[in-house]
């Protein structure tokens, strides 16, 4: 395990670029799969997800060719393996591997996948839906068998917006026999991105951006080059951090409508930014205005950033409260903040009050899930003195290069491993 180590309460200026999003990557590397070409993704997040993704993929006998941040996947000789459980628990995003080999082989056996413990994040949504397109589901201690004489496009409704489910039924869809309707799918940039790519690659795919994607059915996937759009959760993370401590920092490379919900706090706030095409410069306000915060589904304020924000709203004035809508258990970074000399309060799983503003001290914390690891940077930056965050792998998950990254901007941040 790593620790990052941060000295804090400096001011930070300079440019921050944004990488790939870790979201949207994680779903086209399974995706890639579906084709019997070699297929090109630039703009790779370098991330430990990634990672294993490339693993899995490898192991399943894909030939990968990682360069910078480009990944090429030629999966024409790949095998449907079980994937051993110790590598697809290893993060969230392996259940892709389930639309995508289904859609392949008519059959895949996967184990329950890993991520962040936030909540129960059950997949029954996704296995409603491959149901639906005639799949045969079976599970036996953890482990599923799902498997299809043939799928057959139908119209799946979504009980809720699942960002999992819409991409995984959009992959088990793409080669069925006719047409899929999907309602009240998720909505976010990344199932854009990962639709444009399955179109790149011939798909027929409409609609996704919007609650209803229609996907006709084809035979046949050929190779292609696609982009992965920049990650609008680290967008975010960079613009609550510069919020606090920004003496002009400019965010760069970004798709500033992504982020319209975190602006529109961010001005509630007070903090005064300049958006342009494809970057924001923010610098920090003398002072802060508490408010409170509802997470949503796409296009509304992103649970993803909830932890960092609440990590800004420490030093808001005034008493601000979050709602956590998506999740059941993502509030474990309040417990570390309180060790640093916030005043939170959980007033149930979901609800949280915090009041500022309060000084924050260096203190040695962990990190319990990747963006619990982003909201302790965010206030170990703030903070006066020394602070550790332990089990720091969490955070290297899902930002790329973030000690670099920082450390252009002025901060006083390393990583070394845990003893
Ligand atoms: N849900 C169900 N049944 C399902 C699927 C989801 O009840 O079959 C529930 C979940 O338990 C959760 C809610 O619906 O309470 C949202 O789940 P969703 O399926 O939308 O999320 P996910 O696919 O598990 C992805 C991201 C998360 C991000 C969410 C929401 C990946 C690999 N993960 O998760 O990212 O929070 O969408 O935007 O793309 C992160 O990056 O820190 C992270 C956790």
């Amino acid at each position: 395990m790593y620790k990052i180590i941060i000295e804090g309460n400096n001011k930070l200026s300079g440019k921050i670029r944004i990488s790939g999003s870790k979201n949207s990557a994680v779903a086209l590397v399974p995706a890639a799969v579906l084709c019997d070409e070699e297929v090109t993704i630039a703009n790779v997040p370098s991330i430990s997800d990634i990672d294993a993704l490339d693993e899995i993929l490898r192991f399943l006998g894909a030939k990968v060719k990682r360069k910078d941040d480009v990944m090429k996947i030629d999966s024409s000789k790949i095998k449907n393996k079980l994937i051993p459980e110790k590598i697809s628990k290893k993060l969230r995003a392996s259940y892709y591997f389930m639309g995508a080999l289904l859609s392949k082989f008519k059959k895949v056996e996967m184990h329950f996948p890993g991520g962040c413990s936030i909540g129960a994040r059950p997949i029954n949504l996704h296995l409603k839906g491959f149901e639906a397109l005639g799949a045969k589901v079976e599970e036996k201690d953890n482990l599923f068998i799902i498997t299809a004489d043939k799928l057959i496009g139908t119209k799946i409704n979504l009980d809720f917006a699942s960002v999992g489910a819409t991409i995984n039924l959009m992959l088990a869809a793409v080669k069925a026999e006719g047409t899929t309707i999907i309602s009240n799918a998720a909505k976010e940039p990344h199932i854009v991105n990962v639709a444009t790519f399955l179109n790149n690659m011939g798909a027929k795919i409409s609609g996704a951006g919007t609650s209803e994607i229609k996907i006709v059915g084809v035979s046949k996937l050929h190779s292609c080059f696609h982009e992965v759009v920049p990650d609008y959760i680290e967008t975010g993370t960079y613009m609550i951090l510069a919020s606090a401590l920004g003496d002009a920092i400019t965010i760069e490379n970004i798709i500033p409508d992504h982020v319209e919900s975190l602006i529109s706090k961010l001005e509630d706030v007070g903090v005064p930014m300049e958006i342009g095409v494809d970057y924001i410069n923010i610098k920090a306000p003398e002072k802060l205005k508490a408010t409170n915060v509802k997470t949503q589904v796409y296009p509304g304020f992103p649970t993803d950033l909830q932890q960092p924000f609440a990590a800004l709203l420490t030093q808001a004035t005034g008493k601000s409260v979050i709602n956590e809508t998506i999740y059941e258990n993502r509030f474990q970074n309040l417990y570390e903040l309180n060790k640093m000399g916030a005043t939170t309060e959980l007033l149930t799983n979901q609800k949280a009050v915090i009041v500022g503003p309060t000084k924050l001290t260096g203190k040695t914390v962990r990190a319990t899930d990747l963006r619990a690891g982003a909201s302790l940077v965010i206030a170990g930056l703030i903070a006066n003195g020394t602070t550790t965050i332990l089990d720091a792998d969490y955070v290297l998950r899902g930002y790329e290069g973030l000690v670099e990254k920082l450390t252009n901007v002025g901060a006083k941040i390393k990583l070394e491993k845990e003893d």
